[in-house]
């Protein structure tokens, strides 16, 4: 994708962001560091800081809409949550959000009214935010907001978008809700909405820092992030949890933890036996880790239960039964997806 095919809604605003973000208390040398990290997350050398740290503060500010399904709002709290000033803060202040239904203040016709306005005044030129699976059984009526279903608001919004992120794994996939026996036909966005421009960015739920380096990458070239066969930013599911598993070394020395609690778990030996899945996951938590960097499931004690991969909910479950004896593992292969109906 040239990094002329992307023209963001807004123009430029009279106010700076750095002074702005001084008054915050979020110094120079704190935004130079959210720079780095971002430059680092997608995989670019630290020479990018400056080019990167250019393009936040000089953006127009897209314009977001974003939308909750069939969903836990788990994403939103995973992008909310984070210590102060973090990248969260500084992503919400580049972009405009415009309609968010756990944020905003306005509510009931107020609020279908932001929306409407939205996507009327910004045609082709804003970003949705798909969080939530998308029930399709019965015309779509497991899932209506303001008389609506998930299913018709989906196929409005998201196809007046300039670019789609689905993010956490029921929006991409289908996720909880799509578990078999998928009561209700929920699917993810690629399935209701065929045809958009969509970044898929799953997890249970998604990474924040994640979904800022999307922007950040989209704000510095003009473009989205390259993408696998699930339409994945590379950046994000390019290794395997495996491939830098800080307890790698306790694996191929055949260390296992064979009972939560026991001599190997206290010293932090390798958990396949306990059923993780990080050698058929592929996402960035052992890098990029949750709660600011400090930890991620496995340095916790967990084992990867699959997360980010399609179909987890179906295809790495029982959660606790190692990989070699599960009847369905493995990752899905790219003709497998979408899904048949079971
Ligand atoms: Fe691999 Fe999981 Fe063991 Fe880490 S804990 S080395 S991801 S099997
Ligand atoms: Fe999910 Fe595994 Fe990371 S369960 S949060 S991909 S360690």
């Amino acid at each position: 994708m040239k990094s002329d095919d992307l023209t963001l809604g807004q123009e430029s605003e009279s106010w700076s962001l750095p002074a702005y973000w001084l008054r915050r208390g979020i110094t120079r040398r704190g935004f130079l560091q959210f720079c780095t990290a971002m430059a680092a997350v997608l995989g670019l050398p630290p020479s990018f800081t400056g080019r990167i740290a250019q393009a936040v503060v000089s953006a127009r500010r897209p314009v977001l809409v974003w939308l909750h399904f069939q969903d836990c709002t788990g994403d939103s709290e995973s992008f909310l949550r984070a210590t102060d000033p973090s990248a969260t803060d500084i992503i919400l202040d580049i972009l405009s959000v415009d309609y968010h239904e756990t944020l905003m203040a306005a509510a009931g016709r107020q609020a279908e009214k932001s929306l409407h306005d939205a996507i009327a005044a910004h045609q082709g030129k804003y970003l949705a935010v798909v969080e939530g699976a998308i029930p399709t059984k019965d015309n779509g009526i497991y899932c209506t907001v303001g008389g609506r279903t998930a299913l018709g608001i989906a196929k409005e919004v998201c196809g007046g978008a300039l670019a789609t992120l689905a993010v956490g794994t029921c929006a991409a996939f289908g996720g909880l809700p799509a578990a078999h026996p998928n009561p209700t036909g929920a699917v993810g966005v690629q399935e209701a909405v065929p045809g958009i421009r969509l970044i898929n960015l799953p997890g249970c739920p998604m990474n924040g820092v994640n979904l800022a380096a999307v922007v950040v990458h989209f704000l510095t070239f003009g473009a989205l992030p390259a993408t696998d066969q699930f339409r994945r930013p590379l950046f994000v599911h390019n290794d395997r949890i495996h491939e830098k598993c800080e307890r790698r070394s306790h694996f191929e020395a055949q260390e296992f933890v064979t009972e939560w609690g026991d001599e190997g778990h206290w010293r932090g030996w390798c958990l396949y036996l306990m059923g993780c899945k990080g050698s058929e996951t592929w996402m960035n938590c052992p890098t990029v880790r949750w709660n600011d960097g400090t930890n991620w499931p496995v340095r916790a004690g967990h084992g990867c239960i699959g997360c980010p991969q399609p179909y987890f909910w179906d295809r790495m479950t029982p959660f606790y039964t190692k990989l070699g004896r599960l009847k369905r593992t493995g990752a899905i292969l790219p003709e497998e997806f979408p899904r048949k109906p079971q």
